[in-house]
């Protein structure tokens, strides 16, 4: 008994709207994200390795998280990119309440309230090393960066921030902000944990965006492995004792199956990062006139929800907002 030809699966393929009809994965504006990188200015200046995106001054974040909220896009996640002369080893600049990403939060959260504001925490901005956790000899050590953290997502909270989200891959560090944000008294502060963050080339960009390259090494010892999808799990599962309301997994498009995996495994929401590598990508390709720019970045997108995403950190949120006005 074969199914041909009774069986005929182009049939629900054979008008527009049919196909609309039994499509099983939807995307809208409000499952993006859009990352904003802001600087102290004036003016906005353009990251060379991501065409299209700009660090902003406050004047020019503020107007640019004015057009996405305008296109349904609901959240923002802030990265600053400091002057050296801000930068240490302890990156004790991210905990000054006056400092550029706190005045940046204030100023959006007056703004444009009902905008949710996702701050990242991770020393890397901060650092005169460009690590993620702080370095001693030739070792990023885990238990002494707790504290630097927990003190920064604490900073960023009483600023504003809606959702803290530590990039940072140390081992505890969900448990260590979770209790002194809530030590604070906020305990609305919602933590979304980089739980599966892999050791990627596709950051480049980003390092160059943030001039953050680590100085010396790289980060092997802390993100992971990308030959590894089970150690994913065992992430999972420490983020969730340890109290993360969302999870994110990073990249985005190569580590389909982890995100297929983790929503096979939790009941959190969970956020795929299309991070600057993967931007970069399409934008390239679409300069030399090989790929279709948009329609990738749709099909990217889509992707990303199908394998088990409930959000999208993107570069290309308001591109893809703008074209899901259109229709
Ligand atoms: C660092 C951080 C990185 C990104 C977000 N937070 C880069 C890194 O780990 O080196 C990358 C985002 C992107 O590439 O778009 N804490």
């Amino acid at each position: 008994m074969s199914g041909f030809p009774a069986v005929r699966p182009r049939r629900n393929r054979s008008s527009a709207g049919l196909r609309a009809l039994v499509r099983e994965t939807s995307l809208d504006a409000g499952h993006l994200v859009l990352p904003m990188f802001i600087h102290e200015g004036p003016g906005s200046k353009p990251i060379g390795a991501m065409p299209g995106v700009s660090r902003h001054d406050l004047p020019g974040l503020i107007a640019a998280a004015h057009e996405a909220h305008g296109l349904g896009i609901r959240a923002v996640a802030l990265f600053p990119a400091l002057d050296a002369s801000r930068k240490d080893r302890l990156a004790q600049e991210s905990v000054n309440d006056q400092g550029l990403l706190q005045r940046t939060v204030r100023a959006l959260k007056r703004d444009l309230p009902e905008l949710v504001v996702i701050t990242d925490v991770a020393m890397d901005p901060y650092s005169t090393d460009g690590h993620d956790g702080l370095v001693e000899g030739d070792c990023i050590v885990n238990d002494a960066t707790l504290p630097i953290l927990a003190a920064m997502a604490v900073s960023q909270a009483r600023a504003g921030a809606d959702v803290v989200a530590p990039s940072d891959m140390m081992d505890g560090r969900i448990a260590a902000i979770r209790s002194a944000l809530d030590q604070a008294g906020f305990t609305d502060v919602a933590i979304c944990s980089y739980c599966a963050k892999y050791a990627s080339g596709f950051y480049g960009p980003f390092r160059e965006a943030l001039d953050s390259a680590p100085k010396r090494g790289d980060k092997s010892t802390y993100q992971m492995d990308p030959a590894n999808a089970r150690e994913a799990l065992r992430e999972l599962a420490q983020d969730e004792a340890e109290g993360a309301d969302w999870i994110l997994v990073k990249p985005g498009l190569p580590y389909l199956d982890i995100i297929h995996r983790l929503r096979q495994a939790t009941a959190l929401p969970i956020a795929a990062y299309h991070v600057s590598g993967e931007y970069s990508m399409l934008k390239a390709a679409a300069a030399q006139g090989w790929l279709d720019y948009d329609r990738v970045l749709m099909e990217s997108l889509v992707a990303l929800r199908r394998a088990g995403a409930d959000l999208i950190f993107t570069y290309g949120a308001v591109d893809a907002a703008r074209q899901l006005r259109v229709g």
